[in-house]
């Protein structure tokens, strides 16, 4: 069967242990709504061993080289479609220009505020960044370019390295207004954790990772029942003084540098 018959019968969940460039090379035409991804960049270690990461994965990829993934995808997406690609604030100058090179017509930030990222050494990364990747026909975006979300902590029980809050890919498949009919796809999708609002939707959602732990995790959360739709759960809104920021209530306050020794020397890391 050739490619596009595979993917055109894709199930509402397809999680696969697949290279991201691979797959996206692999997708047809028109078949991507909403790209939301956190790819493997390689980025700088401010203080940490940045060991636990390397236990879990061991290839990271320039930027250059997600880019040529993202312009796969691009090729591959709806008219209407929108790519949300997160990086940290040492990336993202090179974040901005692997998207203008892959073809999206106008990049811009949204900020992430992971509320209480821990202690740690050096300059504390409060925030990241996801970056908007428009298309000429790119779907009306709605809310705020600055979400807060607590970051998943370190001495979370089974924590994927890096995961992300399963609440900031809620937030962005509320502002990129994913529902059914759409296809999310997520080319490094790790635990699953940024699809996990667009399945909650009802948008069939499609994930890559070269990872084995990854496709089992992300396998094993999006194939869950589905939980409470987020659109009715009740979501404090901070006061008037602020009104662009959502704010969720704080799980478990902490960031991986609050784990790290410190340790001066700068260099890269898988991460
Ligand atoms: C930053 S993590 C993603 C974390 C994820 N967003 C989460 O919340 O769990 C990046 C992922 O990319 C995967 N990866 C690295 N190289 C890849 C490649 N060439 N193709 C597909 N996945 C790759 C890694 O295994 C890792 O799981």
């Amino acid at each position: 069967m050739s490619a596009l018959g595979q993917s055109r019968m894709l199930p509402r969940v397809h999680i696969e242990k697949r290279d991201a460039r691979e797959a996206m090379a692999a997708l047809p035409a028109g078949s991507i709504s909403v790209l939301i991804t956190d790819p493997p960049y390689r980025t700088i270690n401010r203080g940490g061993s940045g060991g636990h990461l390397k236990r879990w994965f061991s290839s990271s990829l320039s930027w250059r080289q997600i880019g040529d993934v993202l312009a796969l995808a691009r090729s591959r997406m709806r008219p209407d479609g929108v790519a949300f690609v997160m990086t940290n604030p040492d990336g993202l100058r090179e974040a901005i220009e692997a998207l203008e090179r892959a073809g999206f017509v106008r990049v811009r930030p949204i900020t992430w505020d992971k509320v209480a990222p821990g202690l740690g050494w050096g300059l504390r990364h409060q925030t990241e960044y996801v970056l908007v990747g428009y298309l000429p026909g790119s779907r009306a975006l709605c809310g705020a370019d600055l979400v807060s979300v607590p970051a998943v902590g370190p001495n979370t029980a089974n924590r994927y390295p890096s995961e992300k809050p399963a609440d900031l890919g809620r937030e962005l498949a509320r502002i990129a207004n994913v529902r059914r009919g759409d296809r999310v796809v997520d080319p490094f999708c790790g635990s699953g954790a940024l699809l996990i609002g667009a399945a909650e939707r009802g948008a069939r959602v499609t994930g890559y990772d070269v990872a084995a732990a990854a496709v089992k995790r992300a396998t094993g959360r999006l194939t869950k029942p589905p939980a409470k739709t987020p659109a009715k759960a009740p979501v404090p809104v901070r006061k008037a003084s602020k009104p662009s920021l959502v704010r969720i209530p704080a799980g478990k306050p902490a960031s991986r540098n609050s784990a790290r020794a410190a340790k001066p020397k700068a260099r890269k890391v898988t991460r």
